[in-house]
């Protein structure tokens, strides 16, 4: 793998990505923030040698480097899932280059189902913690002991202090932004009623598809990592209703503007 990340790092050196400072990884609900950025250059991940390639079709695929509230930033338009097919080696490859043209902190969105049932659709909610529930690691792989150590640790995974300036900048601008654990699972399929009794006893506060990899990654490289997910819809097992997706992307859309503030706004203080 480290030959193929410094392939990967010297084909975007070349493309002009110099020394970013911070990683971004826009997931749906934040997607917008990319009219926020002076954009210098993008690339389409097609494009990226040894880049998985894009297939969800409600992203663009594209990683974008530019300036943001003052700071470099690289981009990420569009992620990976294992849904997708991907391996989770795959969906976190990203990470490990962004580490490499020089990031110290990863930022990631997702959007997310509520299994607490005091934080409604529409809302926000910083994750303080997760539950892998993905079946593996993207650490689980020969040589990883190359690229940082085997048994990370993940006794704070989501930095504290980043955390803080996020809720004083929520309190600021009268952003409503919960705050909880947030489970990731395989999908695509949602969950059934049986398990969203079950993610309600083991701790969760929300679920959804992504986000945990990267971020094991990001601790993996040491870098200091923050998430926020966008709640699109409530996971109660007593009343469940048809999944519906336009719905959901409907609801994540509508909390874009309070997402987009609250990244903006923490950038300026890295
Ligand atoms: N599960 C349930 N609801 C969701 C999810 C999920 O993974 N993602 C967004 N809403």
């Amino acid at each position: 793998m480290i030959k193929f990340i410094e392939e990967t790092v010297e084909y975007l050196n070349q493309k002009g990505f110099d020394k970013p400072e911070i990683g971004i990884i826009l997931g749906t609900g934040l997607g917008q923030l990319i009219n926020e950025i002076d954009i210098i250059k993008e690339v389409s991940y097609n494009h990226i040698p040894n880049f998985p390639t894009a297939t969800v079709e409600f992203h663009k695929g594209k990683l974008v480097y530019g300036n943001l509230a003052g700071k470099k930033v690289v981009v990420m338009q569009g992620r990976f899932h294992i849904y997708e097919g991907y391996t989770l080696q795959d969906v976190t490859y990203p990470v490990r280059i962004m580490e490499k043209l020089g990031i110290h902190t990863l930022l990631v969105s997702n959007a997310a189902g509520a299994i607490n049932l005091d934080f409604k659709k529409g809302e926000l909610m910083l994750i303080e913690d997760h539950i892998n529930l993905q079946g593996s690691s993207p650490l689980a792989f020969k040589g990883v002991e190359h690229l940082g150590e085997r048994f990370a640790d993940m006794s704070a995974p989501y930095d504290n202090e980043i955390n803080t300036t996020f809720k004083k900048i929520a309190k600021i601008h009268n952003i409503k932004l919960h705050e909880g654990v947030y489970a990731s699972v395989v999908g695509p399929q949602l969950e059934t009623r049986a398990e969203y009794r079950m993610l309600k006893i083991i701790g969760a506060d929300a679920v959804g598809m992504s986000t945990v990899p990267e971020i094991i990654v990001a601790n993996h490289l040491k870098l200091k990592a923050a998430a926020v997910s966008v709640l699109t819809d409530e996971c109660d097992p007593d009343n469940l209703k048809p999944v519906d997706i336009q719905d959901i992307i409907a609801n994540a859309v509508k909390a874009e503007p309070n997402m987009i503030t609250l990244f903006k706004e923490l950038i300026k203080t890295l």
